[in-house]
């Protein structure tokens, strides 16, 4: 159920919005088919998903088994990421992609080291929007917005935005595992906005997969969002490396998630996605 701003909101972004007999608003979810926030919900134990999601996820499992370890070592690159970027000042954030909530969402890491931080979170998919704003109902520091990735022009001019980011002030933007679901032009245009909207000393933290450290076996997990709208690209450590032209790019550069930074030995050290983070100076 969507109260009624969320449902102009949704309505004004053109998704299938509907009112019930008893006057209340629900969105089309449209729950017959896989949708990326659900798979990866699916792979971190989460119970936002239906039998299509299950499936896709399920296939991808069947391909390489260390998938659900994949999604939680990313997680634990965002918490990693996060506290680097408040650690060196940062107070603001704007997660885009940001998936159904998790344990150890962006603004729990962030208002850990100031409670004060400020916390963005954008998603194209309308369910993000259902469950996070149950999630973050009372929280004044957080907002939950439809967004996407390739409209970033759009989403910066947002007033809803700009009521909690001062784009004025240094804000880490986070692209965890959302920029292989867009062309290579729109991945490298999305980085190039948000460069350009953002003020020196703010923070690009991206993580991207790749088949490069599973040759053998990427094609066939790859097929998991052949049902999805958006299909997958995966990308090589070159590729994602380029993503950072124009910004810092910080040690060790571009590299496994796992390895990034790593704090110790990680459960699985997978090799499906690469981590980077960038500073504006
Ligand atoms: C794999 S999840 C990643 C969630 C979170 N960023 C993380 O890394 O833990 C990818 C998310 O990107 C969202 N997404 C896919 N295409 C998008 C687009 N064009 N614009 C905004 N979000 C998009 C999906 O709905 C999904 O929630």
């Amino acid at each position: 159920m969507l109260h009624r701003a969320a449902h102009e909101r949704a309505w004004s972004k053109g998704e299938t919005v509907q009112q019930s007999e008893h006057g209340s608003y629900l969105t089309d979810l449209h729950t017959d088919r896989p949708h990326p926030a659900r798979i990866y919900d699916y792979w971190l134990g989460g119970k936002d998903n239906f039998a299509p999601d299950r499936q896709a996820a399920e296939h991808a499992i069947s391909a390489s088994a260390d998938i659900p370890a994949a999604a939680r070592e990313n997680r634990a690159f965002l918490r990693r990421a996060v506290q680097l970027a408040a650690q060196a000042g940062v107070r603001q954030f704007v997660d885009i992609g940001a998936g159904l909530p998790s344990p150890g969402n962006v603004h729990q890491v962030a208002q850990s080291i100031d409670p004060d931080a400020r916390v963005a979170y954008v998603d194209n998919d309308p369910i993000v929007l259902t469950h996070g704003r149950a999630l973050l109902a009372d929280n004044r520091t957080t907002t939950v917005l439809t967004g996407d990735v390739r409209e970033l022009d759009e989403l910066f001019e947002r007033p809803e935005l700009a009521a909690l980011i001062d784009l004025g002030q240094p804000v880490a933007v986070l692209l965890l595992a959302v920029l292989h679901f867009v062309t290579d032009e729109e991945a490298r245009e999305a980085v190039r906005r948000v460069r350009e909207r953002v003020a020196p000393g703010s923070y690009l933290l991206l993580s991207h997969s790749t088949h490069e450290g599973n040759p053998e076996r990427a094609a066939e997990v790859a097929k998991t969002w052949d049902k999805t709208t958006s299909g997958i690209r995966l990308r090589t450590r070159t590729q994602v490396a380029d993503l950072f032209d124009g910004w810092e790019l910080l040690e060790p550069g571009v590299d496994f998630v796992p390895l990034w930074r790593a704090e110790g030995p990680t459960e699985a050290s997978t090799r499906w996605m690469y981590a980077g983070v960038g500073r504006k100076s």
